[in-house]
């Protein structure tokens, strides 16, 4: 359980616990209300949504209704990675702010550096003025960090350049076997946190019989070898489950792996082969 509510401490001094549970593809209403009700209650502290995910209304119920203070409960979302505007920005963080429901958030994030239907374009010059909006929406204190997401090197120096307000964090894929090395050290050289989205490639890694033979070795399922792993990596995982077995199973990753064993896991190949690789890491 240590694991978490032990915090990461981002540029800025905001400390941030060290496991979030994530929310994407989780259906708004009951099946959000429920999860995020069953993660609180399991003991996260830290919970990522977005805008798009169209779940803020839920998450927010279930966060207020916990009677867990808000200031011990972590909230990330996204602005839509379509949204290249100043004003856009400004608009889309205020409609999140009012599905949640709260009267500010953790973590802002831009959710991509380019609209997802053309992955891989450069926007750097709507990136710049999108930037300038969440300078701005920090500064209110309506978020007391901000940051990026699928942001490869290219995308953070771009930001990096003219950034009054440098990003705290860069939420990437990053699973055992494919933990996009150049953009993490990178953005672990400029004091960014890596967060790793898709800690079990959605759900990908789940039946590899390498990594089973890991976990059995600790005596621990493939979700917590895992997700061990990429704490030991000095990175954020953000596990998703719907099932209150999964939510609770998640949550047990005191246990330590071997320096040697962190080596050989290091060096695996993808473990999923997902799909979904952003074609501009690298
Ligand atoms: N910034 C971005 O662009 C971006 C992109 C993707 C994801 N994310 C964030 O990262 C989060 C996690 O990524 P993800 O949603 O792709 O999924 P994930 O966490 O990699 O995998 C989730 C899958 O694993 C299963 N699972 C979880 N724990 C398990 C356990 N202990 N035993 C067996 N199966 C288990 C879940 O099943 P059940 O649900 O049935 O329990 C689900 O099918 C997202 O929810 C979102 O918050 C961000």
């Amino acid at each position: 359980m240590a694991s978490l509510t032990e915090t990461y401490v981002l540029k800025n001094g905001v400390e941030i616990p060290k496991v979030g549970f994530g929310t994407w593809q989780i259906p708004s209403g009951y099946a959000t209300y429920q999860a995020v009700t069953a993660a609180l209650a399991a003991g996260y502290r830290h919970i990522d949504t977005a805008l798009v995910y169209g779940n803020e209304g839920s998450v927010g119920q279930a966060i207020r209704n916990s009677g867990i203070p808000r200031d011990q409960i972590f909230v990330t979302t996204k602005l839509p990675a379509e949204t290249k505007t100043y004003q856009g920005t400004l608009d889309d963080f205020r409609n999140s702010l009012q599905n949640l429901d709260l009267d500010y958030v953790d973590l802002y994030l831009v959710h991509a550096p380019w609209p997802w239907a053309e992955a891989g374009r450069r926007y750097d010059q709507e990136n710049r003025q999108v930037w300038q909006a969440m300078e701005s929406i920090y500064q209110s204190g309506r978020a007391r960090a901000i940051g990026v997401s699928n942001f490869a090197v290219p995308d953070l120096e771009n930001i990096l350049a003219d950034a009054t307000v440098k990003p705290m964090v860069d939420q990437i894929q990053y699973y055992l076997g494919f933990t996009e090395p150049k953009i993490t050290r990178f953005a672990q050289d400029h004091d960014l946190l890596v967060e790793a989205y898709s800690p079990l490639a959605t759900g990908g890694i789940l039946n590899n019989p390498d990594v089973q033979a890991f976990a059995d070795k600790y005596g621990v399922s493939v979700p917590q070898l895992a997700l061990r792993f990429v704490l030991q990596n000095g990175v954020l995982p953000l596990p998703k489950a719907v099932n209150p077995a999964h939510i609770q199973a998640n949550t047990q990753l005191d246990f330590e792996i071997s320096v040697a064993d962190m080596q050989a896991l290091n060096a695996f190949p993808d473990a999923a082969g997902y799909f979904m690789h952003n074609p501009t890491q690298g």
